[in-house]
């Protein structure tokens, strides 16, 4: 039986957070040591640059520290291919083919990119590379020919986009060469960790986010900082626990389930204090975020070495990606001057 392929990856726009980590980085980890994926995991610096053209600077900067988030969370570079998308120029060639079978508005109406778009602000000026990222995308996952995406739930908007391109071009091209792929998700409810403020986005621009990369002062600093329950103001008082961040997290994290069942009990009932469970969640992050602190620290010693892999990596990918466009060439028919 011929392999499952996994292309999954994410833009270089800054460090990645918790948030990361059970949206997305914990499923390919699982998913990559199953040994039953060929994996491809790529860093999107083409699709970062979409939205940050004038910023080139934070993008290289970033592409490193993905690539040592990767590594520390345990993608493993002799099990996964980790690469660079601006290396591979297939996906260009790709993306441009895939832009003859998208229309206008089927791009106005992704609804992830729809909402990029109100809250970046662009207004009028939203980058045409920018509305169009979901055909470079399709490219990405195509190339590979990957049939599962381990991705957060926002990006199925983007797959359903992928599936419509592979469709079409299998059907007017009469062939069956591109794949259809699926996405891979986490469990319903614990695959999105809301901010530090409790707003349902962790995310760096809202400054609401735990970096994998934090160091423990800081980890516990934001973990006193949090979001809990407005009303719960004396410790005798009776809590919430929902909407509270705080039990949010320890349902994520926390693999004590009857701990956590039995601290919920408590803190509705009232006598149960907001710094003391906070203390609990942070031992409970602690333990989580040091292995992977330190394996990021191990790797940072020889930047050397991280570049060497996203360098072989990108190699390997080229060949596979070339393939298919050689293929995908193929089947439009404009591979004029070779004898096929
Ligand atoms: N859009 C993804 C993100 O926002 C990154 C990405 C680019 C991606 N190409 C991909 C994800 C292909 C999965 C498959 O992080």
């Amino acid at each position: 039986m011929t392999k499952h392929v996994i292309l999954t990856g994410d833009r270089p726009t800054g460090k990645l957070h918790i948030g990361h980590y059970v949206g997305s980085l914990k499923n390919r980890v699982a998913l990559q040591n199953t040994g039953e994926y060929e994996t491809f995991i790529m860093i999107a610096d083409m699709q970062a640059l979409t939205d940050n053209a004038r910023d080139p600077e934070k993008i290289r900067n970033s592409l490193t520290q993905v690539a040592l988030d990767y590594l520390a969370v345990g993608i493993d570079p002799s099990k996964s291919t980790i690469f660079v998308q601006s290396q591979i120029p297939a996906l260009s060639e790709l993306t441009q083919h895939y832009m003859n079978l998208v229309s206008v508005s089927r791009l106005e109406r992704n609804p992830t990119v729809k909402n990029e778009i109100k809250q970046k602000e662009f207004g009028k000026s939203v980058p045409a590379g920018f509305f169009t990222y979901p055909v470079s995308q399709a490219a990405d996952i195509t190339a590979f020919k990957a049939d599962t995406v381990p991705v957060g739930d926002d990006q199925e908007p983007m797959l359903e986009q992928t599936r419509e391109i592979v469709r079409s071009f299998n059907n007017i091209y009469g062939k069956e060469i591109l794949v259809e792929p699926e996405g891979y998700f986490p469990p319903k409810g614990l695959g999105r960790i809301p901010g530090l403020d409790g707003n349902a986005k962790m995310s760096k621009s809202l400054n609401n986010a735990i970096y994998l990369s934090d160091d423990e002062d800081t980890i516990q600093k934001k973990v006193m900082s949090m979001y809990t329950d407005p009303q719960h103001i004396r410790v005798e008082d009776p809590g919430h626990i929902e909407g509270n961040t705080v039990f949010t997290y320890l349902d994520i994290f926390d693999n004590d389930k009857a701990k956590v069942d039995e601290l919920k009990e408590q803190y509705q009932a009232g006598g149960l204090g907001d710094v003391k469970i906070k203390r609990y969640l942070n031992e409970v992050l602690q333990a989580k975020l040091q292995p992977i602190r330190e394996k990021r620290e191990e790797y940072a010693a020889d930047m050397g070495g991280v570049y060497d892999i996203l360098k072989r990596g990108s190699e390997k990918a080229n060949k596979v990606a070339n393939k298919t466009l050689e293929e995908v060439r193929d089947a439009i028919g404009i591979n004029y001057f070779t004898n096929k």
